[in-house]
């Protein structure tokens, strides 16, 4: 069923869109592979759906052009370009049952011997066994395989899916983000996915584009978005980050050393998205993951060559397979710091005296002219 033609690919040139004097989505230029599951990452209100919905035809763009493989569909109507869409609102048909709902558009067309093509969907979904069924009669994630079915038995180049999950629970949508994965995977056809939701886009795309006000600000595989963000608002909305004001000092080799309260931290020159001229400020980051905490009786057993800072323990969270600790340092206040529940060190208690220490490979350095809590209360909603 994978398809091997190179014209599933969406190609967007210059593509804006203002409503009167706000612009919703500033001139962006973006590319997804034929094949490729991608997804559209943002906060609520950053022009994700407005992006969508001018790869399909359904709003006109400003400025720009749409391209699905070697074709301009720019001047298309929704019904002319080979896509489709599946939203949050699934809107089955109520009166027709799964089998009914995923033919109706192989009977639009005119297409009689819909048997065959419609139990393979169905397959695909898994959801033969429900084929005879009203909608109201599956659960909401069931309901949603219908959808996804109704949509690619059109045999779109492209499937759009907007905010697909985000009428079903955690667990159901967990399992759907692997569904909708598996079933990506086996047809081959290009999915762009939306969501405000960092972890679904991590789970499921094999590129992110990250959003923000109208703008992408970076765009990447999911573990590179992560490892090295180049923006404050992409180090702070996908997951938590440590940044640490600091003062350039010198270099050494392909390392940058810096000052931070009173101390010095390595960060390799490469994973430095500010200047790093001497004297200049950057801020330095560090995943909470990757930081080892030591009481600070033992501070002498910790390896060198280790970036370290120390700090006093505020508050410790057990939740189960890990322990969050929030640390107050001279370098900074409320450092996150995530141990795995391997070996517990009774001493790490609220009050401890502590030495935070991490591989400086671990570290990523962003320029310190950005607000340090870009992206932060937007995760939150
Ligand atoms: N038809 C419209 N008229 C005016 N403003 C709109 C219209 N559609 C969307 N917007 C605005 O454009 C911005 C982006 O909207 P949208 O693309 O729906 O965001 P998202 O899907 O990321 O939540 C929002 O501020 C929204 O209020
Ligand atoms: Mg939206």
């Amino acid at each position: 069923m994978k398809t091997t033609d190179s014209s599933g690919d969406v190609r967007l040139s210059g593509i804006s869109k203002t409503y009167g004097s706000f612009t919703a989505v500033h001139p962006l230029d973006l590319t997804v592979p034929q094949g490729s599951f991608f997804a559209l990452l943002g906060a609520s209100g950053c022009g994700k759906t407005t992006t969508l919905r001018m790869i399909a035809g359904l709003e006109e763009p400003t400025t720009g052009t749409v391209r699905l493989g070697d074709q301009d569909v720019t001047a298309l109507p929704p019904y002319k370009r080979p896509v489709n869409t599946v939203f949050q609102s699934y809107a089955l048909f109520p009166h027709l049952d799964i089998f009914e709902n995923v033919a109706f558009g192989l009977r639009r067309r005119g297409i009689k011997s819909v048997k065959k093509q419609v139990e393979d969907m169905l397959e695909l979904v898994q959801l033969g066994e429900q084929a005879r069924k009203k909608p109201h009669q599956l659960s909401g994630g069931q309901q949603q395989r219908v959808a996804v079915a109704r949509a690619l038995i059109n045999h779109p180049k492209v499937l759009l899916l907007d905010e697909p999950l985000g009428a079903l629970d955690l667990k159901l949508r967990r399992q759907m983000q692997l569904e909708l994965k598996r079933i990506q995977t086996e047809v081959g056809i290009t999915f762009v996915h939306v969501t405000h939701d960092q972890e679904e886009a991590m789970t499921m795309a094999d590129t992110v584009a990250v959003m923000n006000a109208g703008r992408v600000e970076q765009l990447g595989a999911p573990t590179d978005l992560y490892e090295n963000p180049q923006t404050t608002f992409v180090a702070n909305f996908l997951g938590t980050s440590n940044l640490i004001e600091a003062e350039v000092d010198t270099k050494s080799g392909d390392d940058i050393v810096l000052k931070a309260g009173g101390g010095k931290l390595v960060l390799p020159e490469a994973r430095c998205s500010a200047p790093t001229t001497a004297g200049g400020r950057v801020l330095v980051g560090v995943r909470p993951e990757k930081i080892s905490l030591t009481h600070a009786d033992d501070a002498g057993e910790i390896p060198e060559g280790r970036n370290r800072v120390t700090g006093r323990i505020a508050d410790a969270s057990f939740i189960g397979v890990s322990t969050q600790y929030v640390i107050d340092s001279p370098v900074c206040d409320e450092l996150a710091v995530y141990v795995q529940n391997v070996e517990r060190d009774g001493r790490l208690v609220p009050g401890a005296e502590v030495v935070l220490h991490w591989n400086p490979a671990h570290t990523f350095g962003l320029d310190a002219t950005q607000d340090i809590d870009a992206g932060i209360e937007e995760e939150a909603v």
